[in-house]
């Protein structure tokens, strides 16, 4: 079944000529067409016409997006979505002076979240879930990472990781879920990292690997969380049983996660606030998306990821909200595109390059998504704009009237 999308002021295609990720200066040019209209078929991008050629069938189902912006479906990389609980009392004692780290010392930040979780059965976490996800759509996302990494135990990370698969399963966007077993160490194994490290290489990894549970395996590579040492078995590991890798890094410390990452030439670095600027080449150089995370940054109060640097460096750039109950409780994608052009220099076309093909690329989906290109998936945002660049001028406004997932129009308020 054809179907038109017809007549937009622009299509913003992110065209990589096939390439399918953007590194360096290739992510300021985003292919601005006007006048043309949208063909899609089976759930495909078709073609794109000139208006004054389309040939309309009697069976062609027409989508007027007269005076709107198309772009290809938004890509959420990196996001903590399946929590539970609320951190609120934290928030407040960051306001009134205490540190992330003190707090996560004194036995709050991310152990007091696994405490919620793992006093939630599955269906209270998949009810907090859907309208989390749903959220997402509406702001024209239709590839969502969402890793487990709050319960930090057997059955809980498993409940977590079923969870995430239920979506997945309910859901028509793709749904991509991550393992964080190595998010920190739960309380019991406070004095026993071997102890807990033997669980995540031994139990949960070669159970996720066998049930296909989760795509990535991803680590927290950090003073108070895990060492190089530590996150090399994990990784080693979950290699072998088929898992494709991630690593939070450079976040408040140089630990050698970067050498790390570069040695198991994972899918993305997450975070890198703090990176060394003689890392910098070597991430350009290499094929690891770098994914920067400026809603932590804004919601610590501390210093952001050197964007611009990196992107100098040629390296292929990535941005996602890193929704958390801690460090970024920031599920609204358009604010970090707009802070990531306002606090790290990023231009409007290299923030959208960045939620688009290079989220796809940092999720393993930029052959099917991500931009707008013969034959890949028709994933679509359409925003009530006639300048793209509204949508970023417009900090934290939802411009997306429209999410069309593979042809099928999922969200609209047009
Ligand atoms: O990406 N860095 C580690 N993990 C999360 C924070 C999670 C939390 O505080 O609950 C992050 O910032
Ligand atoms: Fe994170």
């Amino acid at each position: 079944m054809r179907k038109i999308l017809s007549h937009p002021t622009q299509i913003v295609t992110v065209d990589t000529q096939g390439k399918n990720y953007k590194r360096g200066k290739e992510l300021n040019s985003i292919s601005v067409i006007e006048n043309h209209s949208l063909i899609l078929e089976d759930g495909f991008i078709k073609d794109i016409v000139p208006n004054s050629s389309i040939k309309r069938s009697p069976e062609d189902e027409i989508i007027e997006v007269k005076d709107k912006v198309v772009l290809p479906g938004l890509v959420e990389c990196h996001t903590h979505t399946a929590f539970a609980g609320s951190r609120a009392d934290e928030f407040r004692r960051k306001l009134a002076g205490e540190s992330y780290e003190e707090i996560t010392k004194k036995g709050g930040g991310i152990n007091s979240t696994v405490k919620a979780v793992r006093n939630s059965g599955i269906e209270e976490i998949i009810n907090l879930l859907v309208p989390r996800v749903n959220y997402f759509i509406s702001q024209g996302i239709t590839s969502l990472e969402i890793k487990s990494g709050y319960g930090l135990d057997y059955e809980n990370e498993l409940k977590l990781l079923q969870a995430i698969n239920y979506l997945k399963d309910i859901f028509p966007v793709n749904i991509v879920p991550t393992f964080l077993g190595a998010h920190t160490f739960p309380p019991e194994f406070e004095n026993d990292h071997k102890g807990y490290i033997d669980l995540l290489i031994n139990k949960l990894i070669p159970y996720i690997s066998i049930h296909k549970f989760a795509k990535y395996c991803d680590a927290f590579c950090e003073k108070t969380a895990f060492s190089p040492f530590e996150i090399e078995k994990i990784f080693t590991r979950a290699t072998e049983s088929g898992m494709e890798l991630k690593l939070h890094t450079e976040q408040f410390n140089n630990i050698g996660g970067i050498d790390l990452a570069l040695k198991h030439n994972i899918a993305s670095v997450d975070h890198l606030e703090v990176i060394k600027e003689s890392k910098l080449k070597a991430l350009g150089n290499s094929d690891i998306v770098c994914t920067l995370l400026p809603g932590v940054s804004f919601f610590l109060n501390y210093q952001y990821a050197p964007a611009r640097e990196l992107i100098d460096n040629n390296a292929t750039v990535a941005l996602a909200t890193d929704y958390n109950p801690g460090s970024s409780h920031i599920a609204n994608l358009n604010f970090i595109i707009s802070l990531a052009a306002l606090k790290m220099g990023m231009t409007v076309e290299e923030t959208i390059s960045a939620v688009t093909i290079n989220a796809a690329k940092a999720i393993g989906l930029s052959k099917e998504t991500g931009s707008i290109e013969i034959n890949k998936h028709a994933d679509l945002a359409v925003f009530d704009t006639c300048d793209y660049s509204d949508i970023v001028y417009n900090v934290g406004k939802n411009l997306n009237c429209m999410t069309i997932k593979s042809g099928e129009v999922i969200y609209s308020r047009i």
